[in-house]
C-alpha cells in the first residue's frame, strides 16, 4: 500500500512538473496549449468512459484536454515519445468527483484500445445482474501493458474469470473482491509469474484450488476467502516462498493440512477458519517462523495440541484454535509464546489442568478456554483477572473451579464454580450474596467467542493503558496496522 501511495504521489508531482514544462514551451512556441495526445487515444478514452457512465457524458465537451488542463478524476496519464497516453482508469464512487456508473454500465471495446493502460479499477460499478467480463480476445490487446486489475464490490458481475487473464504477463496485482463471479479458478493463472497479490475473496468460486503455485515465486498475498472452494489444499502452496499472507477462510476445503506449509518462512498470517480440514495438526506448522497470526478455528482438525512445538513460533500474537476438536492437555510449550495476545482454545476436548504460568505471558490480553473438560483449580492471581476482565473465558468446564476465598469477590471468573470446600465455608459471606454477573460488569460472556469479534478485543485493549502491558503496545499497533493494510490491499 505504502509503495503505491508513494508511486501515486510521485506520479502526481511528475505529471504536474511535466505538464507545466510542456505548457510553458507551448506558450513560447505560440502553439496550442493542450497536452499533445493522439486523437485516437483521446477518442478511445471518451468512448470507454461513456460506456461506463452513460451516454449523457460528453467527454470532448467537458474535458477537452484530459491529460492536461482538464484532468478527469480517476484518469492518469504519462508521456510516451512526446505524446500523452492514459495509464490508469478508475471507475466508481471513490471520491466526491469520481466517475460514477450508469444504471447499466457496459464494457465497450474502446478501453482495450488504450495501448499504455497499466491499471484498471472498478469499484461499486456493476450493481445489477448480470454483466460478464469481456471475453478473452479483448484482454489480449492489453497483455503487454496491464499491471493491475481490480474489481471491487460489483455484485452484478457474474460469470467466470476469462482464461486470457493468464496471458496478462505483466500483472502484479489481480484483485477480484466481493463481486458475483463464479465458476472454477482457471489454471491459466499459473502463468502470472510476476504476480505479487492475488485476491479472489467474496465471490462464488467453486471447485478445487489448482495445484499450480510453483510458478508464482513473487506472490506476497493470496486471499481466496469467502468462496465455495472445496477439495484439498494443494502441496504446491509450499512453493509460494515469498508469501506474507494466506487467507483461505470460509470455504469448504478439506483433507489434511499439507506439510509443505512449513516452507512458508515469511508468512505472517495464516487464516484457514471455517473450512473442513481434518486429520490433526501438521508438525511442520512449527517451521513457519515468521507467523504472527494463526487462525484455524471452525475445522474438525482433531488430534493433540502437542503435535506442534509451539515455542518455535515465537512471533505469534494471535493463535485461534476454537472449535478444532483438539484433545489432550494444554502443552507447556504455550508458556514460551512471549508475544501472544490472543489465545483461543474454546470448544475443544481439552483435559488436565489450566497451567498457572499462562499468567506470566507478558502480552496476553485474551484467553478463552471455555467449553472443554479441564479440571482442578484455576490458580491465577487477582491481578490476572483485573488485567483480563471479560477477555478471560473459562465457563463450561464442568470440573474446573476457582478459589473464592483467595480472590476478591470482584475477580471471580464468569460462570465458573467456586472450589468445593471453600464454597461450604464462604457460602453465606461471599458467593451467594453477590450477584457475580453484575460485578463483572458484563452481559452474556458467550458473545465474546463468536465470529470474528475476537480481533476487536485485543485491539481495543491497547487504548486501555493497563499497567504492565505497555511494552506490548508496539505489537498491538503492528497488528492493527497489518489489519488495516490488509483491508486496504
Ligand atoms: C459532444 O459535444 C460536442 C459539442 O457540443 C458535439 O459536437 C459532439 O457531437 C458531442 N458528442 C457526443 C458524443 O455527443
Ligand atoms: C469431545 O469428545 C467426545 C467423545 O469423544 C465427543 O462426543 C464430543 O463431541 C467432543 N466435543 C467436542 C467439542 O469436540
Ligand atoms: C471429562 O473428563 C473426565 C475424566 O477426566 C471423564 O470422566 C468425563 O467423561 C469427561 N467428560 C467429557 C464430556 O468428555
Amino acid at each position: 500500500m505504502g509503495g503505491s501511495v508513494c508511486a501515486f504521489l510521485t506520479l502526481m508531482v511528475l505529471c504536474t512538473t511535466l505538464h507545466s514544462t510542456t505548457a510553458d514551451e507551448s506558450y513560447s512556441d505560440g502553439a496550442s496549449d493542450e497536452a499533445p495526445m493522439d486523437r485516437a487515444e483521446k477518442e478511445a478514452l471518451y468512448s470507454a468512459i461513456r460506456g461506463f457512465v452513460g451516454d449523457w457524458w460528453n467527454g470532448s465537451d467537458l474535458y477537452p484536454d484530459p491529460c492536461g488542463w482538464t484532468p478527469i478524476q480517476g484518469v492518469t496519464c504519462d508521456l510516451f515519445d512526446g505524446q500523452w497516453s492514459v495509464t490508469s482508469l478508475s471507475i466508481g464512487p471513490v471520491h466526491d468527483n469520481s466517475l460514477n456508473c450508469a444504471e447499466k454500465p457496459i464494457f465497450t471495446p474502446y478501453m482495450f484500445h488504450l495501448k499504455h493502460l497499466r491499471s484498471i479499477s472498478f469499484f461499486s460499478c456493476f450493481l445489477k445482474p448480470a454483466q460478464t467480463l469481456p471475453s478473452d480476445s479483448y484482454w489480449d490487446e492489453l497483455s503487454g501493458s496491464l499491471e493491475s486489475v481490480e474489481f471491487r464490490s460489483n455484485p452484478g458481475l457474474t460469470g467466470g474469470i476469462p482464461a486470457s487473464f493468464g496471458r496478462l504477463l505483466n500483472l502484479r496485482s489481480l484483485v477480484i473482491l466481493e463481486n458475483g463471479l463464479n465458476g472454477v479458478l482457471p489454471t491459466s493463472l499459473r502463468s502470472l509469474s510476476s504476480l505479487k497479490r492475488l485476491v479472489l475473496s467474496g465471490n462464488r468460486f467453486r471447485g478445487s484450488i489448482p495445484d499450480s503455485f510453483d510458478a508464482m515465486p513473487e506472490l506476497l498475498i493470496l486471499d481466496v476467502s469467502g468462496n465455495s472452494l472445496s477439495g484439498p489444499l494443494p502441496p504446491s502452496i509450499g512453493d509460494l516462498i515469498s508469501l506474507l499472507k494466506l487467507d483461505l477462510s470460509n470455504n469448504m476445503l478439506q483433507g489434511k493440512l499439507p506439510s509443505e506449509l512449513g516452507k512458508l518462512k515469511s508468512l505472517t498470517l495464516l487464516d484457514m477458519r471455517n473450512n473442513k480440514f481434518s486429520c490433526g495438526l501438521t508438525e511442520s506448522l512449527q517451521e513457519m517462523e515468521s507467523l504472527e497470526e494463526l487462525v484455524l478455528s471452525g475445522n474438525p482438525i482433531g488430534g493433540k495440541l502437542d503435535t506442534v512445538e509451539w515455542q518455535n513460533l515465537n512471533s505469534l500474537t494471535v493463535l485461534d484454535l476454537t472449535g478444532t476438536g483438539m484433545r489432550g492437555e494444554i502443552p507447556k510449550t504455550f508458556l514460551r509464546l512471549d508475544k501472544i495476545r490472543f489465545l483461543g482454545l474454546s470448544n475443544n476436548n481439552l483435559t488436565g489442568n489450566l497451567p498457572q504460568k499462562l499468567e506470566a505471558l507478558p502480552c496476553l490480553s485474551a484467553l478463552y478456554i471455555n467449553g472443554n473438560n479441564l479440571t482442578g483449580k484455576i490458580k491465577f492471581s487477582s491481578e490476572f483477572y483485573r488485567r483480563m476482565g471479560r477477555r478471560f473465558g473459562a465457563w463450561d468446564n464442568p470440573s474446573l473451579c476457582y478459589p473464592a476465598d483467595e480472590l476478591g469477590p470482584t475477580n471471580s471468573p464468569y460462570r465458573v464454580s467456586p472450589c468445593r470446600h471453600e464454597e461450604e465455608e464462604k457460602k453465606e459471606m461471599l458467593v451467594d450474596s453477590i450477584p457475580r454477573r453484575k460485578l463483572l460488569g458484563s452481559g452474556d460472556g458467550d458473545g465474546d467467542v463468536r465470529g470474528d469479534s475476537h480481533f476487536l478485543h485485543p485491539l481495543g485493549f491497547s487504548t486501555n493503558g493497563v499497567d504492565g502491558l505497555h511494552h506490548c503496545n508496539f505489537w498491538v499497533d503492528m497488528v492493527m496496522l497489518t489489519l488495516v493494510m490488509n483491508y486496504m490491499l
